[in-house]
């Protein structure tokens, strides 16, 4: 069985956890909504990666909706003490799928207690705040009312630690001065790298960084490079995804998303994946040009 703590441990809110982590939000249904196609196995993913050492998972109420947190509730509850649940609000799905903004106060408040209620727990560990203001990614604009509820419902005991996710350094900047932030969600992979700046940051100022799409999400990565070193290593192009990842920055941690045993599988073994110097230089040659 691999041993995922080669990979290294970070202090995430409350705990101490291992890098190599999982994401959640591929359990639900097609297109992140309804249930899943094979509800047993997403129940044996969970467990599987538990039992391989994983302790901190992502996830969120609208993933589904309701639908993940309810199979992460029948897989593992009552929690291990050391499992770390980061969810996220900020979001509300409409009846056709679609992803919708809800940051009123009654929504973010609303959103906290539908994660305690479908996660069966007392108090959230970790809380997204997921601004999302453009339509592709961050975008500028104040987070302060939003951040501000969140707060509020951290200071009644609701929540531990809070995050931020699809923010930009601005943003970051203006939450920290209103909450203390424990780690930061956004898009970033081999491909799409406009947060090295903000990585580093994080790294100098021991905030988490947890990219989302580690693997590329909706469109996996595709790269002759990637390919090419996977060959020459021994190793499938997503461990490489992963591995590369790891040795990016201490303050990074892992969330790959599978609803499949033998992904999950592969995707811990990238734990104990060491790219040489040569490797590491190719896949840092990889742009958004070159892989997609
Ligand atoms: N904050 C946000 O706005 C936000 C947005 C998106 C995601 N997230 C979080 O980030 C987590 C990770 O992102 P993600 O799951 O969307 O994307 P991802 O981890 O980049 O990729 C997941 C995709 O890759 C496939 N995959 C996984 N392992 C594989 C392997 N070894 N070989 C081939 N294909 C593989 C999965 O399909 P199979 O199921 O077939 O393995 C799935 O289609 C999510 O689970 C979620 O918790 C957050």
């Amino acid at each position: 069985m691999t041993d995922i703590s080669k990979a290294g441990t970070f202090t995430l809110g409350s705990h101490t956890v291992n890098r190599m982590g999982y994401g959640a939000m591929q359990l639900a249904g097609p297109g992140v909504f309804g249930p899943p196609k094979d509800r047993a196995t997403a129940l044996a993913v969970l467990r599987a990666a538990v039992e391989a050492g994983v302790n901190h998972i992502d996830t969120s109420d609208f993933y589904g909706p309701h639908v993940t947190n309810e199979i992460l509730r029948e897989a593992l509850h009552p929690y291990k003490a050391d499992l770390t649940i980061v969810t996220k609000i900020g979001a509300r799905r409409g009846a056709d799928a679609s992803w919708n903004p809800a940051f009123a106060p009654a929504e973010l408040t609303q959103a906290v207690h539908d994660n305690l209620r479908n996660l069966g727990l007392d108090v959230l560990d970790v809380v997204n705040l997921r601004a999302m203001f453009g339509v592709h990614g961050p975008a500028e604009g104040s987070i302060e009312p939003s951040l501000t509820v969140l707060a509020e419902l951290q200071r009644q005991g609701l929540v531990r630690h809070i995050g931020l996710s699809n923010v930009t350094p601005t943003q970051i900047a203006q939450g920290r001065g209103i909450a203390e932030i424990v780690c930061i969600q956004n898009n970033y992979n081999l491909a799409h790298r406009e947060d090295d700046a903000l990585l580093d940051d994080l790294a100098a100022a021991g905030i988490a960084y947890v990219p989302y799409f580690p693997l590329g999400g909706f469109t996996p990565l595709q790269s002759a490079t990637l390919n090419d070193v996977a060959a020459t290593l021994g190793a499938t192009p997503m461990q490489v995804a992963l591995a590369w990842l790891l040795q990016r920055s201490p303050n990074l941690l892992l969330i790959p998303g599978t609803s499949s045993l033998a992904h999950l599988q592969e995707n811990l073994a990238a734990a104990e994946l060491v790219l040489p110097p040569g490797a590491l230089a190719a896949l840092d040659g990889i742009t958004n040009e070159a892989a997609q």
